[in-house]
């Protein structure tokens, strides 16, 4: 029988890539929900591929477009709340919740209460909330796969392992794109420069935090409640290559390194086959023509995104969602040129160490926070 699976954000980079693995094995899912922002011309292409039961736009001001455009008898939901209800209201076996930022944090966790299949690539609901939404799925016995390519490759190192016996986990980096820049230098990067990622190709808010290095400090926050690990134990390595997606030390000092191509389908088609793999189309990893593969500390002077992100993890409670919160207004800051590369973490610090939260870590709580710091980071942005 064919799976009924949701894509919250199918019009991005992880929507469109979890549309082609599903394209490529088309027997075995029925798409039944659909969810985008405002790109309307896409999602009508995909709307009228896949036919799904509903969709939902989270911009109400698309809706008339939308419709209008729409062929099919596919239900159409709109405005803020309409993912939530999108995943509410249909039967379904699996949800991909492929959507960017803040924003994904109550559509996955109604997903999660579901107690059904949760493939995530949005990394920040679980860097705000990682403990509420573990919980949440331990109790409603929903099984969260990570889509994130370092987070599936620690999944699947870890696969009949013994947990206990986990000396460390490794989260490669690539480096991004300033992996060699001087400090002096990150001072004048360019927008179109920070976008132009060396081996990923992804949508503009991650493209960014992979050239800050706060993506991997998320990847961090995210590692920690995915695989219930203290941040002492998880370590970053600089990977310029790409081949090695993440490893695990065990207490016996063997090293378990998940690799493969650098392609985004390879672990969304995991989350969706597991514990089963799919044969894929792509072109098989050649060792023999990858001349080297290297490691490296990351040098936090350089990229201090990734050292808030630790310490937002050790002052604990509501600090993640407020990191979270001020790297999303300072990174929509950058790219609309309002301020330099380097002011990001500059910006972050500010909020994450102002002292104006309340250490009330309820969803209510890290919610509000994370509306603080919000303000917080465009209050300043305003002087
Ligand atoms: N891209 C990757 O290779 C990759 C790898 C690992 C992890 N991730 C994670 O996966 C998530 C998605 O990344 P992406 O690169 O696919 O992003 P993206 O290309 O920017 O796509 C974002 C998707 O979410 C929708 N969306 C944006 N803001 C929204 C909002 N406020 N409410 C509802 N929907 C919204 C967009 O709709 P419109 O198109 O209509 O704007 C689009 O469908 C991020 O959390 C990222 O960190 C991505």
């Amino acid at each position: 029988m064919k799976r009924k699976i949701v894509i919250l954000g199918s019009t991005g980079s992880i929507g469109e890539n979890c549309l082609e693995v599903i394209r490529a094995n088309r027997e075995k899912f029925d798409v039944v929900g659909l969810s985008a922002r405002s790109n309307v011309k896409k999602f009508l292409e995909q709307v009228d591929e896949f036919k799904p039961k509903k969709v939902a736009l989270s911009n109400a001001g698309s809706f008339l477009k939308l419709k209008k455009g729409l062929s099919s008898g596919t239900k159409i939901l709109a405005g803020e709340d309409s993912l939530t209800e999108l995943v509410e209201s249909l039967k379904s076996d699996v949800v991909v919740s492929g959507i960017v930022g803040s924003a994904g944090l109550i559509p996955t966790m109604a997903a999660i209460k579901k107690g059904i299949r949760v493939g995530i690539a949005n990394k920040e609901p679980l860097v705000m909330a990682g403990k509420i939404i573990t919980a949440a799925a331990k109790r409603c016995k929903a099984t969260i796969i990570p889509i994130d390519s370092e987070h599936s490759a620690i999944w699947q190192c870890l696969n009949g392992e013994p947990k206990k016996r986990i000396k460390k986990i490794v989260l490669t980096a690539s480096g991004g794109p300033f992996m060699n820049k001087s400090l002096k230098q990150l001072k004048n990067v360019t927008p179109a420069e920070a976008l132009n990622h060396p081996k990923w190709k992804m949508g503009n808010k991650i493209s960014i935090d992979s050239a800050t290095m706060m993506n991997k400090g998320l990847e961090v926050i995210e590692a920690r409640w995915l695989f219930n690990m203290p941040p002492e134990k998880i370590e970053v390595l600089i990977h310029p290559q790409s081949i090695v997606h993440s490893m695990v030390e065990f207490e016996d000092t063997s090293v378990i390194a998940q690799m493969g191509v650098p392609d985004m389908k390879v672990p969304i088609a995991y989350a969706l086959s597991y514990p089963d793999r799919w044969p894929a189309s792509l072109k098989s990893l050649d060792l023999s023509k990858e001349k080297r593969l290297d490691f490296a500390s990351p040098d936090l002077k350089r990229f201090p995104c990734l050292k808030l992100a630790f310490d937002a993890l050790s002052k604990g409670s509501v600090f993640p969602s407020v990191l979270n919160a001020a790297n999303e207004v300072a990174v929509e800051a950058f790219l609309a040129g309002k301020i330099g590369f380097m002011e990001i973490p500059k910006l972050i610090k500010k909020a994450l160490f102002s002292n104006s939260f309340d250490d009330d870590d309820s969803l209510k709580g890290i919610i509000a926070a994370s509306s603080a710091a919000r303000e917080i980071v465009s209050s300043i942005l305003k002087r």
